[in-house]
């Protein structure tokens, strides 16, 4: 097998996975990572983020020769065929996409391509807006290398679907792979190494030009977080309706083949590095281009109330919150990541913290990266029942498996009152009722 040597830019969840799953199928890889105390993790064979099977992967990898980290980009772009940019992509203040760091990655893999006389892949796999592989990474590296995109180098935008929990997973068995090409040769190129990659495995391929590669990324995660915030309307609705429930509805429509059962999971909506952030920056590049996405900000806008609406809940049950004993279970924004960004525990204790509750939180792993957003301003349990202890008031905030064993004897025996707040819908509501106050998001009440 020909294996290509790869590099990758940026270790995050992309790139980090990216490296680790190529890895393991042979390719010899480079990361690359401008922070010293990454490299130094990874190279010791330890993820910087909890992320389920990624260590033992990575081990090996390292184990094994295929994957080393390393701060110089340069190096990386000698000693290699094909570079991933895998770069984080954050939200400026007024929404849109801040590029600073797909700017230094392009300026400095354009001064290394200048030194270099093979032909050279560079594919963005960052969730960028459409135009600018096209517009700003292509220019940044013709000018920087002096060289032509198409003929001395290649160019790609590849978007990543993985979700963080089961990102090692996703890498190694994606859906379908969008290869948006600068000319056919990138493509080609780029095709090649996923056709060795996956063999037999091979997931449908798309070939595209740049910029749809770019919006396809989008698309897909605001037609996912659209999906989200649908459920949550018509779990709200199922509020006004005694005796519906919105999991029996979601299980209904699910079996529709054109809808299917996947993203209807009512609740306290979508976090994370992902939704928020690609949401806003949709719809700040449309409004430049002088569209405005009415659906998309209807998305974010029930995102956001399905917060108050939470605390609504609460608040018919404890009447003021000031003083009172609130727990929090769960504090990642899904499970099985200790990743805090926009989880859906920060608003919702903010606004708790603000209304006088004294609140604590437990988290079975996200808890040290919680201390660095909330400080000393919640107290930190470590474990769910000593969470519960003399409390007033339980919310499920993230559906950690560990959770979904709790029972309501559990509930009952260790709070003060046993009122629980299920915003992830984890517990039978039939059994949780007979024995403790419990409200679920999307559950009709019975006294309507
Ligand atoms: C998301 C996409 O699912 C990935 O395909 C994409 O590659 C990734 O963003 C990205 O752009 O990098 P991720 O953010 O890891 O992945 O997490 P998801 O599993 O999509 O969940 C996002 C949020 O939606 C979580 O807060 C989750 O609790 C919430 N969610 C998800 C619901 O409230 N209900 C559901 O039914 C599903």
């Amino acid at each position: 097998m020909n294996n290509f040597t790869i590099s990758i830019i940026g270790m995050g969840y992309v790139g980090l996975c990216t490296a680790v799953g190529f890895a393991s199928k042979g390719n010899k890889i480079i990361a690359v990572d401008n922070d010293p105390e990454k490299v130094n993790s990874i190279n010791k064979a330890l993820s910087p983020f909890h992320e389920p099977h990624l260590n033992d992967s990575l081990q090996k990898a390292i184990k094994d020769g295929y994957l080393r980290c390393i701060p110089d980009l340069t190096e990386a772009i000698l000693n290699t065929e094909i570079t991933f940019i895998t770069v984080g992509t954050p939200t400026k203040a007024d929404g849109s996409i801040n590029l600073q760091q797909i700017q230094n990655s392009a300026i400095e893999i354009g001064k290394a391509l200048n030194k270099k006389d093979e032909y050279h892949l560079v594919v963005v796999k960052s969730t960028v807006v459409p135009g600018t592989t096209e517009n700003f990474v292509k220019p940044l590296l013709e000018k920087h290398s002096n060289k032509h995109c198409g003929s001395d180098f290649g160019l790609c935008m590849n978007p990543e679907f993985l979700m963080e929990g089961s990102a090692l997973y996703d890498t190694l068995h994606p859906d379908r792979i969008i290869i948006g090409e600068n000319n056919q040769k990138s493509g080609d190129t780029l095709e090649s190494l996923y056709t060795e990659f996956y063999s037999k495995e091979i997931p449908p391929i798309l070939r595209t030009n740049l910029s749809t590669a770019e919006l396809i990324k989008y698309a897909n995660n605001a037609f996912l977080a659209t999906k989200i915030s649908y459920i949550n309307t018509i779990a709200n609705i199922c509020e006004k309706i005694a005796e519906t429930d919105i999991q029996t509805v979601a299980k209904a429509i699910g079996l529709d083949k054109r809808i299917n059962p996947q993203f209807l999971r009512a609740g306290l909506g979508y976090g994370g590095s992902c939704f928020p952030k690609d949401l806003k920056a949709l719809i700040a590049f449309s409004k430049q281009n002088n569209y405005n996405p009415t659906l998309l900000q209807s998305v974010q806008k029930v995102n956001q109330q399905q917060i108050n609406h939470t605390i609504d809940l609460i608040e018919t049950e404890l009447g003021e919150l000031s003083n009172k004993k609130i727990a929090i279970l769960g504090l990642s924004f899904k499970p099985d990541t200790d990743d805090m960004r926009e989880a859906r525990s920060i608003p919702i204790i903010n606004q708790l913290l603000k209304e006088g509750a004294d609140v604590t939180a437990y988290d079975p792993v996200a808890i040290s990266n919680a201390k660095s957003i909330f400080g000393d301003k919640i107290k930190y349990a470590s474990s769910a029942i000593e969470c519960l202890k003399n409390t007033d008031c339980c919310i499920i905030v993230t559906e950690w498996n560990e959770l979904k064993k709790l029972t309501p004897e559990d509930y009952k025996q260790h709070m003060k009152t046993p009122i629980l707040i299920d915003g992830r819908r984890i517990y039978d509501p039939k059994q949780f009722n007979q024995k403790i106050t419990y409200k679920g998001i999307g559950l009709g009440r019975k006294d309507l």
